[in-house]
């Protein structure tokens, strides 16, 4: 009797209609690849750690926190579409798998840390491919000070060391400018603190990217890596930027940043402080350093793959095989149901897909979808594409897992196959 409960890193939840959290994502959170010597994604986080000397480092912080942590105490509006169950995990309605890292700005700032770096594990419902998987691993970064003319001036005396610093380089930075009428300074700061807030932000972060990309990663006078400042908006922070790297023929986003929203300092208790935070994704990141083409690639267990890196060292990804996909279509009629209820999301198809089959999926498309012109009812066509990193797929396995989909869809959503 009582209420059906879910163990969860060694403890029982209570489930409610929020749950969504599926025994895939559930194994991947004892893992922490960021804590795993050797690892691309640990290695990647000593580096930026020791770029970041002065700071303190954090790495162990659970991923499981409330939605207070990760939304409310960032200042998200109560109808942020990240908080619905079909874009995070959810242990239950008041309990769930943080989406950033950012959840734990409160926290670790009420501590009394004032530079401070957190690697941490991150969780997201998100569509199938090369370069999205639902558990990645992000770094927050924040630095605050004491909003005096003092150390303001301290800041403004770093700004003028780090440009100096940054003259001479190899990569070719576009900035954006620090304040504008659409990304302002917040109403409680003065605007000279501001904006050396911001440019120390900015300093911090391209001499950053300058140590990993400007080295071996093949950037050089003549070809120079090209990384893009734009302007953003998150709710937590305000002016606030982000920073995109010039990879492969397209724009790839790798971190979020701003000035740290007055908000979230009086809620942390240290209300007479300005600073800066960053959110970065390592995945992104060791993909470009290491040549690594899947993200799938990073939560391997084959040798071939783990044995060619060692700890503290970037080096090139070398390819070991590419096994041949096996593609395999479904095509159903989504349920019919109450107004105002949600249709089964792609995120729910996607969620379905990786229970059954794991990493043995690459990617997963919508190949047409089509309403009824008599009858008004949808139906979507999926094509699910089956390639395993380190072996061939038989058809007939790849069979099994397609009728463990078909009877999955069948059972949990009523779908009516076509
Ligand atoms: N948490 C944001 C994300 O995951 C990134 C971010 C943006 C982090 C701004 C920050 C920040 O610390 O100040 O997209």
């Amino acid at each position: 009797t009582g209420v059906p409960t879910i163990n969860i890193l060694g403890r029982d939840y209570p489930t409610d209609s929020y749950t969504n959290i599926t025994p895939t994502i559930i194994s991947k959170l004892p893992l922490q690849l960021h804590r795993q010597p050797g690892h691309p994604i640990c290695t990647l986080r000593t580096l930026i750690e020791s770029h970041f000397a002065s700071f303190s480092h954090l790495s162990s912080v659970s991923p499981i926190v409330s939605p207070y942590q990760n939304f409310d105490s960032l200042s998200f509006p109560a109808d942020h579409p990240g908080r619905s169950v079909t874009d995070s995990y959810y242990i239950n309605k008041d309990v769930m798998l943080r989406t950033h890292t950012s959840a734990h700005e409160v926290e670790v700032f009420e501590r009394g840390e004032i530079q401070w770096l957190l690697t941490a594990d991150v969780y997201r419902r998100d569509e199938i491919d090369g370069s999205h998987y639902p558990v990645f691993h992000q770094m927050e970064g924040a630095r605050i000070v004491d909003a005096t003319e003092s150390s303001i001036s301290e800041i403004q005396e770093d700004n003028e060391r780090l440009l100096r610093h940054l003259e001479r380089s190899n990569i070719v930075i576009e900035d954006v400018p620090h304040l504008t009428p659409a990304n302002p300074a917040q109403p409680s700061h003065n605007r000279i603190h501001s904006e050396a807030v911001a440019l120390n932000l900015k300093l911090y972060l391209n001499s950053l990217l300058l140590e990993l990309f400007g080295g071996s990663a093949g950037a050089t006078k003549e070809d120079p890596l090209r990384v893009r400042w734009i302007e953003a908006y998150f709710p937590f922070t305000s002016p606030s930027y982000e920073v995109e790297v010039f990879f492969r023929g397209k724009w790839l986003e790798i971190l979020g940043c701003g000035v740290v929203l007055q908000s979230t300092l009086d809620r942390a208790k240290v209300p007479n402080k300005i600073g800066w935070a960053f959110g970065l994704g390592l995945e992104r990141i060791a993909m470009i350093l290491y040549s690594i083409p899947d993200i799938r690639l990073f939560w391997s267990s084959d040798p071939r793959f783990l044995s060619q890196f060692k700890a503290g060292e970037i080096s090139t990804f070398k390819p070991y095989s590419k096994y041949p996909s096996c593609f395999k279509d479904v095509s159903f009629w989504l349920p019919e149901q109450a107004e105002g209820d949600a249709k089964m999301h792609e995120n729910d198809f996607c969620d379905l897909v990786r229970d059954v089959a794991g990493d043995l999926v690459e990617d997963v498309k919508v190949i047409d979808k089509f309403t009824h012109p008599k009858t008004n009812r949808d139906s979507i066509c999926y094509r699910i594409n089956y390639r395993s990193m380190d072996r061939s797929l038989s058809n007939e396995e790849v069979n099994v897992l397609q009728a463990e989909v078909v009877s999955r869809l069948k059972d949990r959503f009523g779908v009516e196959i076509r």
